[in-house]
């Protein structure tokens, strides 16, 4: 693609924003992540030194490796097969509660979480590179802009920490004393305390309403919310309701030479087109280019995909 006809993709600031879709973001995995296989139903992932058997709806095919393959397995989680539905965990032989992993500078924790959670998403590594590499082009353009990006339901913090170690000022919203507490943990374990990251355990919706009382302005915002989720004073968060009028207040809080908003959206019953729509209606004024697709992962090997979330991701350049 010549340098010109990727210009021409972003409009200019006052317009809408120039569409692209069907996207995929495809995660191939790392040295502590692969997805192994999958089929009847559940997948069979590496993280780390573990193999980890999930529940995966998605998953309907056949199983490429031996059942013995399966059957080794540290750790199976069985339960309710809807994406947030309970369940538990049954291990294998000696298996540590907390194990370390890494991407890139970043260390953080694995553990066996309730709702089949294991600490961290990586198929969300499509976005660390993208969100990286914007950050990179942005300090050759101007080597002494400072950029600060806001992390809402921010989790384990590796969205956090990896624009962090780019020198980025990020402040980082959870619900979850836990979740905060982890992610505080992945910043100790990488030897990043010295990073200008804001931990904020906080209700997303209320802190955005009161940036934009205060005015405040951020140049890269990355929310990755849940279907449903509360605050810490039990503030009640339904993606359907509550995230278009937290978008139209994000609007508000990008700098007038923001570089970028990531939308992602999982375990919900819409298209990829639903998201997209709702973000070009939300920055129908603000250029640029709007694309919107899945966030996908490879199987090891380079076999099949198995797509995990939608997602619709702003740019200005
Ligand atoms: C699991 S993560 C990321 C979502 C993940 N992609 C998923 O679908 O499960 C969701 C995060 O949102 C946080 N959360 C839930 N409701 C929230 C709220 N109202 N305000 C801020 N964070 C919230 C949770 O504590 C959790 O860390």
């Amino acid at each position: 693609m010549t340098e010109s006809t990727a210009t021409s993709r972003f409009t200019s600031p006052g317009s809408a924003p120039a569409a692209d879709y069907p996207v995929m973001l495809e995660t191939k995995g790392w040295k502590d992540y692969r997805l192994l296989d999958m089929g009847e139903g559940q997948k069979l992932e590496r993280y780390g030194r573990y193999t980890i058997v999930r529940p995966e709806p998605q998953a309907m095919g056949s199983r490429r490796l031996k059942p013995s393959q399966w059957d080794r397995a540290d750790a199976v989680f069985s339960g309710d097969t809807d994406e947030e539905g309970p369940g538990r965990w049954k291990f294998s032989g000696n298996v540590q509660e907390l194990w370390e992993m890494e991407y890139g500078p970043v260390r953080y924790n694995g553990r066996f979480m309730s709702f089949r959670h294991v600490g961290v998403f990586p198929e969300q590594a499509a976005h660390w590179d993208w969100v990286n590499g914007q950050i990179r082009a942005e300090r050759e353009r101007n080597p002494d802009r400072p950029l600060k990006i806001l992390n809402l339901f921010g989790y384990t913090g590796l969205a956090s920490l990896l624009p962090a170690t780019e020198g980025a000022q990020v402040t980082h919203i959870d619900a979850s004393k836990k979740a905060i507490a982890y992610a505080r943990e992945n910043q100790a374990l990488s030897g990043l305390d010295d990073l200008p990251i804001r931990w904020i355990c906080e209700d997303a919706s209320k802190f955005v309403a009161r940036e934009v009382r205060r005015g405040n302005t951020y140049d890269g915002i990355i929310l990755d919310p849940p279907k449903y989720g509360r605050g810490p004073k039990g503030e009640v968060w339904d993606i359907y309701t509550s995230l278009p009028g937290m978008l139209k207040e994000l609007q508000q809080l990008l700098s007038k030479d923001a570089l970028f908003m990531i939308l992602t959206a999982y375990a919900i019953r819409s298209s990829f087109i639903a998201v997209h729509e709702l973000m070009a209606e939300t920055l129908s004024r603000q250029g640029g280019l709007l694309e919107s697709g899945e966030l996908v992962i490879r199987e090891d090997g380079g076999h099949r995909a198995l797509s995990t979330s939608l997602f619709s991701r702003w740019s200005s350049r």
